[in-house]
């Protein structure tokens, strides 16, 4: 673990770990890893990469692994973590992560932070943030989402429609759609998935002393805030 400019990294509701640039957000399905994340990575300065996404990219793709990949998804299991290691390793190694990287979804497992750790951009990441929220909030937020065809931009009927037109994207005018994992069954899996398989993370960065938490409840502009004081992010950066 790098801890070069790592600040106050491992201190819960710390302020002004700034320059910080080789993030992993952790949280449950629904938590607002890709709201926020798209958001503070262009605040950054560095590609907002989501694991989640880069594999929707795969599948929409049509290529050899992409019925797999699609079988697995809609049921809310993984993706093997071979798969997903080789999937981060090539995306990180493209020149936009040169400065750095804001990880979304990835580790997801003990095995995968295992295995990136062992990785060049793995062995300096700085900070680990776990977004907390209670699960009653998370079956509401994922059953209203919709998200963006062409830009992969996240929306809510309720909570965060878009401001323009019904059904479009305010950014790019891509339609809007309902993930085929937002079904009850399939949420009910990843929230299990995630216990499961993904809180262990959690310890694991706590151990390496690299580890904050946010409060992930409230709208997200509340969340974008406490992330930029965690992070000593202005907005006139
Ligand atoms: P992935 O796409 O990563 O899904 P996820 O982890 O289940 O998380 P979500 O994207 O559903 O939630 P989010 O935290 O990004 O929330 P969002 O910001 O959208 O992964 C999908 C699948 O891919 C996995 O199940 C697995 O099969 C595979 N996969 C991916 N990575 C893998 C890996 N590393 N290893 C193996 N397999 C992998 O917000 C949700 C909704 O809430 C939105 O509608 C949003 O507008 C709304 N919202 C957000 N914040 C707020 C707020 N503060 N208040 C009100 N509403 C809010
Ligand atoms: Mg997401």
């Amino acid at each position: 673990m790098d801890d070069t400019n790592a600040g106050s990294a491992g201190q819960t509701g710390a302020t002004g770990i700034a320059l910080l640039s080789r993030l992993v957000l952790i949280g449950p399905p629904g938590s607002g890893k890709g709201t926020q994340g798209q958001v503070l990575a262009k605040e950054l300065g560095i590609p907002h990469v989501a694991t989640g996404d880069l594999i929707r990219e795969i599948v929409e793709a049509g290529g050899e692994d992409a019925e797999r990949f699609k079988a697995i998804m809609a049921t809310g299991v993984f993706v093997p973590d071979e798969d997903v290691v080789a999937i981060v390793d090539k995306r990180l190694s493209k020149p936009d992560a040169a400065r750095g990287y804001l990880l979304d979804g990835f580790p997801r497992s003990l095995e995968q932070a295992r295995l990136f750790a062992a990785t060049r951009a793995g062995a300096t990441l700085q900070a680990a943030i776990a977004l907390e929220i209670p699960v009653e909030l998370l079956v509401e937020r994922l059953s209203g989402r919709l998200t963006c065809l062409g830009c992969g931009a996240s929306y809510h009927e309720k909570y965060r429609p878009p401001v323009k037109k019904t059904g479009v994207c305010d950014n790019c005018g891509g339609a809007l759609v309902r993930r085929v994992d937002d079904e009850p069954v399939a949420i009910r899996q990843r929230l299990q998935t995630y216990d499961e398989k993904t809180r262990p993370l959690i310890e694991f960065y706590e151990d390496q002393e690299c580890l904050s938490r946010i409060d992930a409840s409230g709208t997200p502009a509340d969340v974008h805030d406490r992330l930029q004081a965690l992070l000593g992010v202005t907005n006139d950066k």
